[in-house]
Order: structure tokens, then C-alpha cells, then sequence
């Protein structure tokens, strides 16, 4: 068994450089090698869409969109994402024009308390550029990843396939 250093609690933290696009933005950050991206996100840069939901990777509640791709915040150390591009929901839309998966959302009265609601959005503006679903049942399995405690499932549904589907007539 090795021996841990007597002076191992006295060492100071080391935290590490990391580069990143960020809602558009360059951002030189330093970061602890324990700080996972969505406390980066809320509790340094005061981004606070993203939400903490379970802190374990089961309601999508901190989805945001790393290079185009869903990831779940909770689970993506902030060293991991040096060099990466990363949009939350304060950095969908354009302007003051919201993101069309946002405009359907609103439209398709797709939230209630609207706590999963950022969540839903990355993960579904994900779902359209990985471009797998085809129906549906396709978008429902595939967004299985976020949970709405409000159970306003068929609404966001509706958003969602209106945005990778088209409009119903
Ligand atoms: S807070 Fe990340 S999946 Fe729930
Ligand atoms: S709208 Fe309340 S948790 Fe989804």
C-alpha cells in the first residue's frame, strides 16, 4: 500500500487553465480538476439556465449542447471541455430572435413550471442536429433522457416534433 505524503492536506488546490468558446464568446477560465461544468456554469460564470436537477446524470435538467452535442452538464468535468464550444440556453438564440426549438416551445405551450424547460431545449435543438429521428417514437425515445416533473410530456412533444418533423397542418 502506498503511503500518502504527511503534507498532502497542506498542498494547495491546483487548478488548470482552460480555453473555451462559450455562448459565442472566448472565455480563458481556471477551474478546479473536481468542478463539473454545470457548477462552472452556475456557481463562476452566473449562467443559471442550466439547471441542478439530481446532480447525477438521470433528468437532463443541465443539458447543454458541447460542440453541437447533448451532454449532461452534471456529469462533464470543466477540464474536460478546454478547447471545446459550448452553448447553453442563454446562448441559443440569435439576438433578440429566439432559437426556432425555443419559438416552438413557446407556442406548443410546452412548460409549466419550466424548471426541466432549459434542459428540454438544448437536448432537443441536440436531437435535431444529430438528425436520428425520424418519427415520434424515435423523438420520444430519444429524449427520454429528460424528465418533466409537471408531466407536460405531450406538449414538449408537440414543440419538439413540429421543429425535427415539420408542423402539423
Ligand atoms: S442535473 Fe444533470 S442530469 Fe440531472
Ligand atoms: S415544466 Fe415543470 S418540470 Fe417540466
Amino acid at each position: 500500500m502506498s503511503a500518502i505524503p504527511n503534507d498532502a492536506a497542506a498542498r494547495p488546490f491546483v487548478s488548470h487553465p482552460i480555453h473555451l468558446t462559450l455562448n459565442g464568446q472566448q472565455r480563458q477560465l481556471n477551474v478546479l480538476p473536481w468542478t463539473t461544468l454545470l457548477d462552472l456554469l452556475r456557481e463562476q460564470l452566473d449562467l443559471v439556465g442550466s439547471k441542478k436537477g439530481c446532480d447525477h446524470g438521470q433528468c437532463g435538467a443541465c443539458t447543454v449542447l458541447r460542440d453541437g452535442k447533448r451532454v449532461n452538464a452534471c456529469l462533464t468535468l470543466a477540464v474536460m471541455c478546454d478547447g471545446a464550444e459550448l452553448t447553453t440556453i442563454e446562448g441559443l438564440a440569435d439576438g433578440d430572435e429566439l432559437h426556432p426549438m425555443q419559438q416552438a416551445f413557446i407556442k406548443h405551450d410546452a412548460f409549466q413550471c419550466g424548471y426541466c424547460t432549459p434542459g428540454q431545449i438544448c437536448s432537443a435543438v441536440g436531437l435535431a442536429n444529430e438528425g436520428r429521428a425520424q418519427d415520434p417514437a424515435q423523438i420520444q425515445e430519444l429524449m427520454s433522457g429528460n424528465l418533466c416533473r409537471c408531466g407536460a410530456y405531450s406538449n414538449i412533444r408537440d414543440a419538439i416534433e413540429a421543429v425535427v418533423l415539420g408542423d402539423k397542418p
